[in-house]
């Protein structure tokens, strides 16, 4: 479906979309832009068409009948790695598009687009693939792109954080990244540098907190020779060093009043200046900030500006803490012993269920930090076997219970009970596991209050009556009827 004078003058790209007037559309545009195009209409065409003829490009619809577009993409990533494919989704299904970041794509358009989108889109990929033949360090970027930047989260919390770090990577916006120690806002920042347009450009990691705070000047804009005692050459700063990446200002609540204002001048005006020097040196800089503290608070108490802070914030990203997303605990082991292993050379161990109860019993204070180096630690101590209770830190075993969750020793038995309850419970699991947890709940609290209902119903938080219904119910014996006057039962109605 090629023609056109000048067709072909910027390379080839495969479109593939079931529809025939999107194929039209899309033909006509790149033709008119000076691309050789082939149009199919399903997916087995699409890797047909870049095995025959090669392929710049391939604009992939997602949803077609057939090899879908996620499979295609997959199709694609095996058999032609190196052409970046930028997949076309129905506006609403941001979930599929990440799906199809993570799985290889270069970007995604969201239907409908215009044109002009279409064709900066097309432009960016092609260049970046243009420069990816020559480096092959972008080849091992393009690469990591395909596992998000080896971010790894199934739960949903993380789950809306790839979501946000699609959708703002292929701007210029600036992004506040904020979370404990160890949640990975470094792994983030990485991850919107590598699905931006500024990919194979630097990515300056700057850590606020690290350098020494009369440093940080010139750390971050550079000095002229002469410029102050030491200062014996000419250096440029991370500003400089950023140019056309990106700069992740990390810890970024921990700068001075006056540096603020020059990082505020910087990003306003876009030019850098040198201590000690004269000259505005324009720079092309997105800037991603990190901070472990309140940020928001640090501006009411005046310790850091308000107008920076609205100029660094345009988007947030929030990374919960790791005990609040413990879902992803045990894909994170996965990908950390994966990890360790293949530095060792040798297959993964795995990890004995005892061990895993109590990675998952533990808070987790120094976040996904903390469980790397625990896991790194304990594939040296099981030495490629089985990694066991005695393979981890004493903290986590737990003498004493300070740090572990107060649920964690129901973790085990609830195992074996899911184990017991076998399948066909769909639909009905919670209810069922919270009767049969209620039974004993009840018994144990009677019992602790010697049997004194009305004790026992204020300690659970529930009505005396609803108690004692459900004592009826669940076959409860006893408990100690309370004589009127004696034991006060102002929330109980009589009966
Ligand atoms: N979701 C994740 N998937 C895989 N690895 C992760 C994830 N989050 C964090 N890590 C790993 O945990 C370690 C800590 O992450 P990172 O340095 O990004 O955290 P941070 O929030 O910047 O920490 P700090 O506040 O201490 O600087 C890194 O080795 C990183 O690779
Ligand atoms: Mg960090």
């Amino acid at each position: 479906m090629s023609g056109g004078a000048e067709a072909g003058r910027k390379g080839r790209v495969v479109v593939a979309d079931d529809e025939e007037s999107v194929r039209w559309t899309l033909t006509r545009a790149l033709e008119r832009e000076g691309y050789a195009v082939e149009a199919v209409g399903d997916g087995e065409a699409a890797v047909a068409a870049v095995a025959a003829g090669g392929a710049d490009l391939v604009l992939l619809d997602i949803q077609m009948p057939g090899l879908d577009g996620l499979a295609t993409l997959s199709r694609l990533a095996e058999e032609a790695p190196a052409t970046p494919v930028l997949v076309m989704t129905a506006y609403g299904s941001l979930q599929t598009a990440v799906e199809a970041m993570k799985g290889g794509a270069f970007d995604y358009l969201a239907k409908p687009f215009d044109l002009e989108e279409l064709l900066l889109a097309v432009r960016r990929a092609l260049e970046v693939r243009s420069l990816a033949s020559e480096h092959s360090q972008l080849k091992a970027a393009l690469a990591d792109r395909r596992d998000f930047g080896g971010l790894v989260g199934v739960s949903q919390a993380m789950q809306r954080v790839f979501k946000l770090v699609g959708t703002v990577a292929s701007s210029d916006v600036t992004v506040l990244i904020q979370g404990e120690t160890g949640t990975g806002k470094e792994l983030v920042a990485r991850a919107i540098h590598l699905h931006s347009r500024r990919l194979g450009r630097p990515f300056v990691p700057v850590n606020c907190a690290a350098v020494p705070k009369d440093l940080l000047e010139s750390e971050l804009f550079g000095h002229e020779r002469g410029a102050f005692t030491g200062a014996v050459a000419t250096r440029r700063g991370k500003f400089e060093l950023a140019h056309s990446g990106t700069l992740f200002l990390d810890e970024v609540g921990e700068m001075d009043a006056a540096l603020q204002t020059k990082i505020l001048r910087a990003l306003q005006e876009r030019v850098t200046e040198r201590v000690g020097g004269e000259q505005a040196i324009p720079v092309d800089v997105r800037v991603l900030a990190a901070t472990n503290q309140d940020l928001a608070a640090a501006v009411r108490e005046r310790r850091f500006r308000e107008d920076l802070f609205y100029r660094l914030n345009v988007v947030t990203i929030d990374l919960p803490p790791l005990r609040e997303r413990m879902e992803d605990v045990p894909f994170l082991v996965a990908h950390f012993l994966r990890a360790a292993a293949e530095e060792a050379g040798r297959e993964p161990p795995e990890v004995s269920p005892h061990a895993m109860d109590l990675l998952l019993a533990y808070r987790w204070p120094g976040n996904v930090r903390e469980l790397e180096n625990v896991i790194e630690r304990a594939t040296v101590f099981a030495r490629g076997a089985v990694i066991l209770p005695e393979h981890l830190p004493e903290t986590l075993r737990g003498h004493g219970t300070e740090g572990r969750e107060p649920g964690a020793p129901l973790a085990q038995p609830l195992r074996g009970l899911l184990a017991a309850l076998g399948e066909g419970r769909d639909g009905q699991l919670h209810e069922h596991v919270l009767a049969l947890v209620e039974k004993p709940l009840l018994e144990a609290v009677l019992a602790r209050c010697g049997g004194n209902q009305v004790r026992a119903a204020t300690i659970l938080g529930i009505n005396r009556n609803t108690l004692r219904k459900k004592m009826r119910a669940l076959g409860i014996e006893g408990g100690r009827e309370p004589r009127k006057g004696r034991d006060g039962d102002p929330d109980a109605s009589p009966s």
